[in-house]
Formats: structure tokens, sequence, C-alpha cells
């Protein structure tokens, strides 16, 4: 049997759409979060509520997820066979986690194995597809070392995205692949039964209608795992790659790869190098997207307890550094692009922990990793910076989804267990797709003590977003200690109803894991709002996530 620990009091219902008769007018008093500081700080923000800016994307909120370790095999795909529930091999339990948090996309196969993945052995009847090789599986004990079995290919994946109502985002392979077999997947993909012959081949696999595949990826990582290329080389195949592109069958938005983010400049050389080349070739070539990679490591704690007040400091100061990322890139490519038609992607980003703290589920889960509250908060952080660049981010993906680096969920055969950063998900689901409201802090900053440095972070951050008359208010405190209480003033509007959640816990370095207890949930938190309105009055606790959600007039 399959065992979920499902958190009793948080349903999709209860995230997103409150009944009237579950938002209090006025003054909404309910369970009060405990406050682990002694002390507290009061800060006063101001929002706007009839100044919405840009869409923020749904697709900011997607996932990736690759053939590595436990994510693929095990974490989504158990097989028809299995004892595990799953529909048609998809384990049943992540189908329904997903379809709560509305996942808009998955990014799929790879990352660096997508360079080493030739889609056609991916399709036709399962028993017959070959075994190739996976360098993600090369230090696998037994006979199965460096084996990928191809059970999970292009049709389980589309049926995944159909089953999860999520838009699929396929990267195709440069580094060992050509333009043909790219064009040809498209056509796979994409063209209506009776035109191409590889249209035919899909109808006879089992699919008549085209799967319409609209993002793709050319390459991944071309600096790296993905060839090893110079921007200039890289300029050059992305050319001969999308020059072709089979524009009969739908209109794509294709996604170019870009810098590693955590190179120590910041790899502005490959944004700048790649768009210089691509200058004299006309805008048409320009690809939609602009893919950065950035993981979160640990510049100066990586020696030091994963459980201790440095690395907590440290992991949330680095992975603010995606706020220059964004910032630093989108400069850069407007000196090519002053139009910017290309967008930005992140489409890998996340926690990564030092060597020694992964493979925690077992060894052949590659890259997997603790599933902690901090990293609850560093994703509550990135999301909220996400937010607050929605003109220029076209698309984002946590890396990766299940059983590895900064995860939703782990899995391992029968057990299953939603992570901390899960609910961050399932709490900022309103924000897809509404429109960006200026939320102005006056937080200030505090600063701590990592191994012989010194961090500086938010005394509290956060975005807003407006959809319809529903308003959302995110925010993050990052001290270990002490509690914010805050004031938010309304403006361009009244509100009429408030309600909030917090996800926190009593130990800041809480973990969720297989077999145990999720005890990280998000609980509903005391939010008070004025008899006009206008003002609102929440006490956020130290080291916590809290969403605001209020209904406008
Ligand atoms: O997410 C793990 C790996 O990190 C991806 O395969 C690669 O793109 C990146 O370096």
């Amino acid at each position: 049997m399959q065992k979920h620990n499902l958190p009793p009091q948080i349903t999709n219902e209860h995230l997103v759409k409150p009944s009237r008769r579950d938002l209090i007018q006025s003054v909404t008093c309910l369970l009060a979060a405990p406050l682990f500081g002694q002390s507290t700080q009061d800060v006063v923000a101001r929002l706007r509520l009839d100044q919405p800016g840009p869409q923020i994307s749904r697709h900011i909120y997607g996932q990736f997820i690759e053939h590595l370790g436990g994510v693929i095999y095990d974490g989504i795909w158990v097989g028809p066979e299995s004892k595990i529930p799953n529909i048609r091999g998809i384990r049943q339990a992540f189908v329904e986690a997903m379809k709560q948090i509305r996942v808009p996309n998955f990014r799929w196969p790879g990352g660096c194995f997508a360079d080493e993945y030739h889609w056609r052995d991916g399709i036709g009847p399962r028993e017959q597809r070959p075994r190739t090789y996976n360098m993600w599986q090369a230090d696998y004990p037994g006979k199965d070392k460096g084996v990928e079995p191809n059970a999970f290919g292009t049709h389980e994946f589309i049926d995944l995205c159909r089953l999860t109502g999520a838009e699929p985002y396929l990267a195709a392979n440069v580094g060992s692949g050509s333009p043909r077999e790219f064009h040809e997947w498209v056509l796979y993909c994409n063209a209506p039964e009776g035109t191409v012959s590889v249209a035919d081949l899909r109808v006879r696999n089992g699919a008549k209608e085209p799967f319409n595949v609209r993002y793709w990826g050319v390459g991944n990582e071309p600096w790296g795992c993905g060839g090893n290329f110079k921007p200039e080389e890289y300029a050059t195949e992305y050319r001969r790659f999308v020059t072709q592109y089979p524009y009969a069958y739908g209109q794509p938005f294709l996604i170019a790869a870009g810098p590693n983010g955590g190179a120590r400049d910041g790899h502005l050389s490959w944004t700048r190098g790649f768009f210089q080349a691509m200058q004299g070739h006309g805008p048409r070539l320009l690809p939609h997207g602009w893919a950065l990679h950035y993981y979160t490591g640990q510049r100066r704690s990586a020696k030091l307890p994963a459980n201790s007040p440095d690395r907590f400091y440290d992991v949330l100061e680095a992975g603010l550094r995606m706020d220059t990322l964004i910032e630093e890139h989108w400069k850069v490519m407007g000196e090519f692009d002053k139009e910017h038609r290309t967008k930005l992607v992140v489409d890998e980003w996340g926690v990564w922990q030092p060597r020694e703290e992964q493979q925690v589920l077992g060894p052949r889960y590659v890259l997997s990793q603790h599933g902690t509250l901090r990293d609850a908060l560093h994703a509550a952080l990135t999301l909220d910076i996400f937010n607050r660049h929605a003109e220029k981010l076209a698309m984002c993906n946590l890396a990766q989804t299940i059983n590895c680096l900064h995860s939703l969920f782990a899995a391992r055969g029968d057990q299953f267990v939603r992570l901390p950063t899960y609910y961050v998900f399932a709490m900022y689901q309103p924000h897809m797709d509404a429109r960006r409201l200026p939320l102005e802090m006056e937080a200030g900053t505090f600063t701590a003590k990592s191994g012989q440095e010194t961090v500086t972070l938010p005394r509290l951050a956060g975005s807003a977003s407006r959809s319809d008359q529903s308003v959302l208010v995110t925010l993050v405190n990052p001290h270990l200690e002490m509690p914010v209480r805050l004031r938010v003033e309304l403006s361009g509007g009244q509100a009429r109803e408030a309600r909030a959640q917090v996800l926190t816990h009593e130990d800041p370095y809480v973990e969720h894991d297989v077999g145990k207890p999720e005890v990280v949930q998000p609980r509903p938190l005391r939010v008070e709002l004025n008899s006009a309105g206008t003002v609102l009055s929440v006490e956020v606790p130290a080291h916590a996530v809290v969403a605001i959600q209020l209904r406008v007039a």
C-alpha cells in the first residue's frame, strides 16, 4: 500500500478558493502562530491596489524533471504493473499532488541527459525499446550501471503532462544530436496524421492527435555538459538548429541555452558572446527565451554543519543572487536586443547541497537531498524575486521536482512525502497569471555570521499580485529568531476580507523524509484589518513564509 502523508488541513480549495463563510470581515482571529523570538521588529509597507503591473506568467512556477537517479524511475514512473497506485505507469500520488498546485509545465528530459538523449529510443512498444547509456547512472550498483531503460519516453511524458494539466517543454539534443533529429521530433509531436510520415508513426504508436508542443529548448548548458562550446560556437549551432524549424505545424517558443549563474562573474560573457554572435542575422532568428541556470551552493559554509545558523543564512543570502543575475543578464541582452524580444527563462534553479549531504534516499537516488524548511524559505524568496521581475521572465523551472536537488517530493517504493517547498508552491499559487502589484516595504536588513564572514539579509521580503477582486501578498522572514510586526497601508481601494497562512516550525532545521510525518505544513495565521479596510496588520514569525489573501472592493 502506498503511504500518503497528506496534510489533513490543506486542500486546493482551502488554499485558493475560500468560501465567503471562511473569510471573516475586519478582524480575522484564527489560530495564532507560535512566536519563537524574544523581541519583534516593526515594519511598514505600502500596497497600491489600483496599480496592476505586468502579468506574472504561471510558467514561472514550472518544474524540471530529468532522467537522473530516482527522478523519473521510481519518483514518477513506477510502471503499469507496479503495486504502487499508478495511472498507466505514472505514480498516482505524484499526479494528484501536482494537480493540487496546478503545475504549469514540466521541462524534460534534461539537463545534461538531454544532450545524450535520442527521442526515437523512447517510442514504440516498451519491451522493444533499446537500453542506452545514461551518464547519471554511471555509479549505479549492479547490472543496470550506466543504463537508461527508455521505459519513460515522449508518449509517457505527454501523458504525465495531460494528467496534471501541465504544458510540455522539451529539451532537444544539440551535444550529440542533429538539426534533423530535432526537426523530426517536432514533427513527430506536432504534425497531424496523414501529413509527414513521422506523424503517422506517432499515430501507430497510439497517439492520433498531435501533442502540440510549443516550448522547445535547443540544448542544455552548452558551455559544459552540452558540448563545451564557446558562446559564438553555440550561436552557430543554435542557428543551424532553428533556421529550418518546421513552422507549418505551429509557432514555437524556442529557448536557447544561457549562462551559468553560479560562475563567479555571473557568466555575463556567455550572454554577451551569444547575442553578439547573433547580430546581423535578423530578429527572426533571435530565441524567444534565454535560459539562465543558477544553483545556490554554499560559498562560506559547505564545511560547517548543515543544521547551523551559518549554513542557514549562507544559503538564503546566496539565493538572493538570483535578483542580481536577472538584472545583469537582462541589461546585457538589452544592449543587443533593445526591444527585449527575447525574455529570460530560469529553467534550472534551487539549492544544491554539498556532495556529502546527497544520495540521502540511497545510492540509486543520485543528487537526492533532504527537504528542509530552510529550502522552503529559499524557494519563497526566489519566487518573490521572480514575481518582482515578472516583465522579464517567461518561465522558470525548479530543479528538480522529485527525489533530487531542491525537490517538492521524496518517493521511494511505496513511500511518498511532500517536502516543505511543496507548500510554498501551494501557498503562492494565486500569483500564477495574476498582475503584480507594487509592494513597497521599509524593512531594512540584518547581518549574521557565516563561518568567518558576514551575510546580509532583508528583515522581510515579499511580493504582491492581483487577479480580479483577489489580492495575494507573500512574505518571507529569514531571521532565525526575530518576528516582524508588519503594518500594510493599502491605497487605491479597500480590502473587505483577509486571511493568512504561515509555513514555519519551532525547529528551523526540521526536515521531511520518506517514512516520517510532514510536520511542516501551512497553518492559519492571525491577520487584522481595520474597519475601513485600509490597514492590515500581521505578525510574521521568525523563519517563516506567510501568504495573505485579500478580497478587495
Ligand atoms: O539538475 C542537475 C544538473 O545540473 C542538470 O542535468 C544540468 O543541466 C545541471 O548542471
